[in-house]
């Protein structure tokens, strides 16, 4: 019907045309071309309520005052709290919990602030009896099921909340575009209207995102350009536990991560995280080492299986590290430690899976690998750290203080780690046996010796 509200846009040359083509017919590039809402009028005439510039010293730099989500641990990922105004995504496989989440927080908010929640795939009564389940007792919370666009804006703007939760972006559509709820055109679209919408009324927006199984939020890399911070829901469909992480944030620390439980009362926050990703077990091909999530230091353990190989090339697999480091760790024990790994078969996987991406796990790596191939025990009690160079040095790790810190709360009783400053070392004396080792041979001599 109001077709020439709009008019499609090839992202890749920027040639306009009246309808949908799967290939642009000006660069010939497939799937480029997305409907776009034409502009009613030109932007920059008729200005009335022109703003001025101002000097730096003019501008009051009081500290930002964010409210709580109601969890520690959300808060956390949010970089200290809910900032009015900001624009959050939040994303995540479907069924894992991003409306429990959401709906959890939304009520502990609403005993203190104004918050509208908008549910646009399901229905009033679906979600009255999540809450029931959830054992919410907040009597303020609005509720409105909608899913289209200028309805949903109406009725942010009629309510006027601090707070305000659509869900999911992908079910909400702008009437005078011609593509589905879902597609890239509407959620690019959607967003940047409710994000307007935020600023201008100094709302904070909480917009649920599905993300697709390669991993990306469905269609919006756009879209995690125009938020302010970008989180993801992760965890498995075996454990119950559930990872808040945080990948863009422009008001807090990335890679924070929240840590939950999810159970049938709603997600419980875990308030010692480091003891469900590790065993404490003393086996071979099984280590401990202290990674650094953000700003907060955790225990996980790294097990490998390394067995004589039945194929003209060797498996290498991973969970939770990237297999890339697994191929570089396994040549720098080739090179340096003079062990020929090619006949033998390697798997690695963290502890629950946890994806790690400090490169201080790196010695801890390849002591369980070691540790498998020789079928002896690692070092009791003890947790690795430390980033392999490929010359075979162990090079220094950030936040070396904090990770022995959480080692000494943990109970462990040796660490392996990088040289350290003296002053580090002093620090520790009797709380736990630190052996400081420059390679990965030594650190080999030291942790598997019988
Ligand atoms: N009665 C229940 N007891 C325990 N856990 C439940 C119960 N009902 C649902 N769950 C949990 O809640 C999860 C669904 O949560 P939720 O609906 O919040 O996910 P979602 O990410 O919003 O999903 P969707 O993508 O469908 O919107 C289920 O996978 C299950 O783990
Ligand atoms: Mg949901
Ligand atoms: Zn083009």
């Amino acid at each position: 019907m109001s077709s020439k509200l709009s008019t499609f846009v090839c992202q890749n040359c920027g040639s306009e045309s009246s309808q949908y083509f799967g290939r642009c017919l000006n660069c010939n590039s497939w799937n480029s071309i997305v409907e776009e809402i034409k502009s009613k009028r030109s932007k920059y005439q008729d200005i009335k309520n022109h703003k001025k510039s101002i000097p730096f010293n003019e501008i009051s730099s009081k500290k930002i005052s964010r409210f709580t989500s109601g969890f520690r641990e959300f808060d956390r990922v949010l970089g200290g709290g809910i900032v009015p105004g900001s624009v959050v995504l939040l994303g995540g496989e479907p069924g894992i919990g991003k409306s429990t989440i959401v709906l959890q927080s939304a009520g502990k908010i609403s005993l203190n602030e104004k918050v509208l929640y908008i549910t646009a795939e399901e229905s009033l009564e679906q979600v009255k009896i999540r809450w029931e389940r959830l054992n919410q007792n907040s009597n303020d919370l609005q509720i409105f099921a909608e899913t289209n666009l200028s309805q949903i804006i109406g009725e942010i703007k009629r309510v006027n909340p601090s707070f305000a939760i659509i869900d999911s972006i992908q079910a909400i559509h702008n009437h005078e575009m011609q593509s589905s709820p879902g597609s890239v055109s509407q959620v690019r679209e959607c967003s940047s209207e409710l994000q307007n919408l935020a600023k201008d009324n100094n709302i904070s927006l909480l917009i649920i995102g599905h993300v697709t199984k390669d991993g990306s939020l469905a269609g919006p890399k756009t879209l995690e350009h125009l938020v302010d911070t970008v989180i993801n829901f992760e965890g498995d469909n075996i454990s119950s536990h559930r990872l808040l992480r945080s990948i863009k944030n422009r008001f807090g620390s990335t890679f924070e991560i929240g840590i939950f439980e999810m159970l049938e009362e709603g997600l419980r926050e875990i308030k010692n995280p480091s003891s469900i990703f590790t065993n404490k077990e003393n086996i071979s091909g099984v280590t401990t080492t202290i990674t650094n999530e953000g700003t907060r230091p955790l225990a996980v353990d790294i097990q490998a299986l390394v067995n004589k190989t039945f194929y003209s090339n060797p498996r290498r697999t991973t969970t939770g590290i990237s297999i890339n480091r697994l191929h570089q760790i396994l040549a720098v024990i080739e090179k340096h430690v003079g062990i020929k790994l090619s006949e033998f078969d390697c798997y690695i996987a963290t502890g629950g899976g946890f994806e790690i991406n400090d490169p201080s796990s790196d010695l801890g790596v390849a002591i369980s690998i070691l540790s498998s191939l020789k079928n002896i025990p690692p070092l009791a009690n003890s947790s690795f750290i430390g980033e392999l160079g490929l010359s075979g040095q162990v090079r220094k790790s950030n936040n070396l203080r904090t990770k022995i810190e959480e080692a000494v709360r943990l109970g462990i009783k040796n660490i392996v780690v990088p040289k350290l400053e003296e002053e580090l070392n002093n620090n520790f004396q009797n709380l736990i046996n630190i052996k400081e080792i420059s390679n990965i041979k030594e650190a080999v001599d030291y942790s598997l010796s019988k």
